[in-house]
């Protein structure tokens, strides 16, 4: 900080100069604010330091830090409200941060052409289809926030968190906390038909942390994975950031087509399902597919991915156990998630895994 300048912690310049490329003092300014906006860093309506403030801060005459914002004003990026300085404009062009500007992104090159690790060239960078932003009637994957308890769910916060003990603040088992793990186990064995005990279940951050884990846990870079076809987007992603070459295998009224997958031919080191609530279609996958799933996994050595995502909402007949409940191989990975009956943001999911695969699971926290 420049002795003698005053500026406000939330006015922090989010770009530096540096004068010895022959990039123009303006020009690094305006290429810092624009990627910073276009990359969400700087969101609508977000207040911006003086020039005078600015050019302090940075060391370097005010006249390039005019014609940056002159441009970034022209070009609608920033808008200036008399009396009360210069923001981030709120009507930015909405397909500023979708499609377009995403797919400019090459596989190795970031927007400012920086190197970083070659993505696989499956996965999203673009924004999410128009259905999956926003919240509202008709958009998939919400619970009924609005309906949450949460009188009872700040008493509860307020009861644990006044006086909490010291061992609840540091690190603990990697697995996560004991007596959740016992509460979890013991839900998922009355609740699910999940077999297994405490010493399996590992607390995450959501079934898109489970996933990560288990594709890190069980997959090699190239090895084949069977996902369903339509299938969920965020496992695809997971499973591709793993380096798993993805094998679309179709759904029909009763879940996977286990037999198409087979006919596919080649090995597939794991299938991912969605077998309580088809991710998107909804349908509920057969008896005789759960076990003719059962029955390939353990002939060829393979792993089941099981996404229980939903199951708790049923209304038209009784919950259907999970697929893992009829494994007597240790094959299934059991994905849970807190997301649906009580909210995403909490970001809370649990995975079951095979009692010899605790200590693996365990070493990639
Ligand atoms: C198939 C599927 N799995 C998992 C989830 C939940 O993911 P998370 O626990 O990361 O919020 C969703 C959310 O919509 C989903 O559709």
């Amino acid at each position: 900080m420049i002795p003698g300048v005053r500026r406000p912690p939330d006015l922090l310049p989010f770009v530096t100069v540096d004068r010895r490329t022959r990039t123009p003092l303006y020009r690094q300014i305006y290429d810092g604010y624009r990627e910073a906006i276009v990359g969400g860093r700087l969101r609508p309506g977000q207040r911006l330091p003086s020039t005078r403030a600015l050019a302090a801060e940075l060391g370097i005459s005010r006249i390039p830090v005019l014609g940056a914002f002159e441009q970034l004003l022209a070009e609608g990026y920033f808008e200036s409200r008399v009396g009360a300085g210069t923001f981030v404009a709120r009507s930015l062009p909405a397909n500023l941060f979708d499609a377009g500007h995403r797919e400019a992104v090459s596989d190795q090159r970031t927007r400012r052409g920086r190197r970083v690790l070659p993505r696989n060239p499956g996965v999203r960078l673009r924004a999410p289809e128009p259905w999956l932003q926003g919240w509202g009637a008709f958009r998939v994957s919400q619970p009924a926030v609005e309906r949450f308890p949460f009188a009872a769910w700040s008493r509860l916060l307020a009861r644990h968190c006044r006086n909490p003990r010291a061992a609840l603040l540091h690190y603990g088992d990697p697995m996560g906390h004991r007596p959740f793990r016992e509460a979890v186990a013991a839900y998922l064995r009355t609740a699910r038909g999940v077999r297994g005990e405490a010493r399996q279940v590992m607390v995450v951050s959501g079934s898109q942390q489970a996933l990560a884990i288990t594709a890190r846990v069980l997959l090699e870079p190239g090895d084949r994975v069977w996902v369903e076809e339509p299938g969920y987007g965020g496992a695809r992603d997971a499973l591709m950031m793993a380096g798993a070459r993805l094998v679309p295998v179709p759904v029909d009224h009763e879940g996977l087509e286990v037999a198409a997958g087979v006919a596919g031919g080649g090995k597939a080191r794991a299938a991912y399902v969605t077998p309580s609530h088809q991710y998107p279609l909804g349908v509920t996958m057969s008896a005789s597919r759960r076990l003719q799933l059962l029955a390939w996994a353990r002939r060829s050595g393979s792993w089941i991915i099981e996404d229980d995502y939903d199951s708790e909402y049923r209304y038209q007949s009784l919950p259907v156990a999970a697929l893992q409940g009829l494994d007597h191989d240790g094959r299934v990975v059991y994905i849970g998630t807190f997301s649906k009956v009580l909210f995403p943001a909490l970001r809370l999911g649990y995975l079951v895994v095979p009692p010899d695969l605790v200590d693996r699971f365990a070493a990639v926290r």
